[in-house]
């Protein structure tokens, strides 16, 4: 599969996570793919124009992110956008010919990247996503900001949303991770991590990174 645009896992930074969702990509998103792209997105159907699908979310996930078609937070920057409302005639518009999207479905479309472009519900309706580190959450533990962490590696959760942060501790049920860009540690619920990922927190719990001195 041809790499368009890195993996990125920002979509939850961008989300906040207790917000009801005006749109939601279940609901209201994949029926408008399936009405209006599938005819030539599909991989069921065998129709993967430019190499784009939007009826496999693992490859559909490839395509949001920065500087992808789809940027999480940014309508008014995600190229799909532009795509979506140019002119009938523009030979650039999607679909091609044929009705284009509604005002309404084009109105989703838009709530939908706003909200973090997320393909899963939001963690208020269904557990599951990576909380999005919010330092005033993340009230301060027994481990001090700058506690020594592991070489920075991928922690995946339930959803498949994919973070990079080096194992702190166990508090109890909740991993503590350090982003390499973030002074404060995250605090991820063991639950919330997938089965690779929990068996390895629960491991490197057991053999804590060794302090080395100013890290
Ligand atoms: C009738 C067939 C057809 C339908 C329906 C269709 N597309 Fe396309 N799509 C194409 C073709 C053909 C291309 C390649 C166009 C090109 O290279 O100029 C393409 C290219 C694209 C691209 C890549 C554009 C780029 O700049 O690389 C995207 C994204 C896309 N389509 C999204 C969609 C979306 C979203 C829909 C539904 C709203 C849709 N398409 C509906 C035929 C279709």
């Amino acid at each position: 599969m041809p790499v368009r645009c890195p993996l990125l896992f920002f979509l939850l930074l961008l989300a906040p996570a207790a917000v009801l969702r005006a749109a939601d990509f279940k609901r209201d998103i994949a029926p408008i793919f399936k009405a209006k792209c599938h005819e030539c997105h599909s991989e069921k159907a065998g129709k993967e124009k430019n190499g784009y699908v939007f009826d496999n979310l693992e490859r559909l996930k490839s395509d949001i992110g920065p500087s992808c078609q789809i940027v999480p937070g940014k309508p008014e920057e995600s190229p799909l956008m532009e795509l979506l409302t140019a002119a009938a005639g523009d030979k650039r518009r999607m679909p091609p010919k044929g009705e284009g999207l509604t005002p309404k479905e084009l109105k989703l479309m838009r709530e939908w990247i706003r909200e973090g472009a997320l393909l899963e519900k939001g963690p208020s309706s269904k557990p599951g996503g990576l909380p999005p580190p919010k330092p005033a959450e993340n009230k301060p533990g027994p481990s001090k900001p700058n506690a020594p962490a592991t070489p920075p590696e991928k922690w995946t959760s339930t959803t498949g949303e994919v973070i990079e942060a080096g194992f702190v501790a166990m508090e109890g049920e909740t991993v503590v991770l350090k982003m390499t860009n973030r002074s404060q540690p995250y605090r991820v619920p063991l639950s919330r991590l997938n089965e690779e990922s929990r068996k390895r927190a629960l491991e490197r719990a057991k053999s804590p990174p060794v302090s080395r001195g100013g890290n």
